[in-house]
């Protein structure tokens, strides 16, 4: 079938063009007293945000077009290995263009030069679990994937923010701060941020409140050995568990693990009965995207290189979530949340999980 690649491709004589329609503006200078035009040497080049955002699979394009939706950017440029499936997926978007902001929207399956000055690439490429497969296979086989992105992107994006979203996260935003040569604090994990709001909606639902009103973090590894940071929950600003025991009402210790384990259960049931996770994956990674680019200093539970935090020692050079301030620069801080011992050595064992699988990688 044949590619549609431009209008005049079709036959629009090319006299039908902008200045047809537009004639161009006298650039003069209200206070100059002889009427010049700005010679174009000093007329600067418009503003513009960029984000690239690498694999278009079920995860990449809910983060597409929530980015579209939410008007993010100026540019967006996609890539994907499946040169069909991108320019469908790319063209499909674009049919939108009359219900939504203007996006100049890119894509390529191979030609990492359409991502040059993004100041966002998020990287949701990823192999799946083949039948059989053990979990560090699975992650060897993307940490070769990511040596084809990584570098590529870090070339053509040197000040480039990175975000991570394909899994193992942990381990894979690590591999992208070794192999983009970035500063840690411009390499982010999405991490727990899915996760404390698949948390924060289950304590709400329960209350009958607004989700955005509970405030709630699940740090550590991303999946099964997150750590529900129970000690800091607060209800419109009302201390959850010191608020039970002020009145006496009991708890018990099980029931809030029963909790935790629902919530990281509740990625699994999605996948089981849909195939695989979209909508919710789309508005967190937008949601980073909002307050990194517009710099809004909104603290996130993300991947970030945790050594010297919350006891994990300076030589572990581990990725895992941690309550951050966010903004333009990337990790601003870390949030100095109040641990008991309990969730202290939870999250120990979490950075020492990871750190055994990272030794493995040879980077
Ligand atoms: N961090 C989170 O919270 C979270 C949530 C959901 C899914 N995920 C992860 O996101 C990833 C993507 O999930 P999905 O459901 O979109 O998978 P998918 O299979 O639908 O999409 C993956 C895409 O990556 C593309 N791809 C493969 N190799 C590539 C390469 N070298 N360069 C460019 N593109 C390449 C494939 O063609 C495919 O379109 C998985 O690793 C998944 O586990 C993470």
């Amino acid at each position: 079938m044949k590619k549609i690649s431009s209008l005049s491709d079709l036959g629009l004589h090319s006299d039908v063009s902008h200045s047809f329609f537009f004639k161009p503006i006298n650039s003069t200078t209200a206070s100059s007293s002889s009427s010049t035009l700005l010679p174009s040497s000093s007329v600067a080049a418009p503003r513009t945000t960029k984000i690239t955002v690498v694999g278009v699979g079920n995860v990449g394009m809910a983060i597409a077009q929530t980015i579209l939706t939410q008007d993010l950017c100026d540019a967006l440029s996609l890539l994907d290995a499946n040169p069909d499936k991108l320019r469908g997926e790319m063209l499909d978007l674009q049919h939108a263009a009359a219900f939504l902001p203007r996006t100049k929207i890119l894509s390529s399956s191979s030609d990492y030069s359409i991502t040059a000055h993004s100041d966002l690439c998020i990287v949701t490429a990823g192999a799946r679990q083949l039948v059989g497969e053990s979990r560090l296979n699975l992650v060897q086989r993307n940490v070769e994937m990511f040596k084809n992105i990584v570098p590529q992107l870090a070339r053509w994006s040197p000040d480039a923010l990175l975000l991570v979203v394909s899994n193992p996260v942990d381990v894979l935003t690590y591999v992208a701060w070794k192999l983009s040569g970035f500063p840690a604090a411009r390499v982010i994990g999405s991490g727990t941020n899915l996760d404390s709001s698949r948390f924060r909606f289950l304590l709400a639902d329960h209350l009958e409140v607004n989700a955005q009103d509970v405030q709630a973090y699940m740090v550590g590894e991303h999946g099964d050995s997150s750590v529900a940071l129970w000690s800091s929950i607060t209800v419109a600003g009302v201390p959850v568990l010191s608020s039970l025991e002020k009145n006496q009402i009991a708890y018990e210790e099980e029931a809030l693990e029963r909790i935790r384990k629902a919530v990281v259960e509740s990625a699994y049931e999605v996948i089981r009965l849909k195939g695989y996770t979209s909508w919710a994956i789309g508005y967190s990674a937008a949601s980073l995207a909002r307050t990194l680019l517009r710099d809004q200093r909104s603290i996130h539970p993300v991947s970030l290189l945790a050594r010297g935090f919350y006891g994990i020692p300076d030589d572990k050079e581990v990725f895992l979530s941690l309550p951050a301030q966010l903004g333009r620069g990337g990790v601003l801080g870390v949030t100095n949340v109040h641990l008991t011992e309990e969730e202290a050595r939870c999250l120990q064992q979490s950075a020492d999980t990871l750190w055994e699988i990272q030794q493995q990688l040879g980077l």
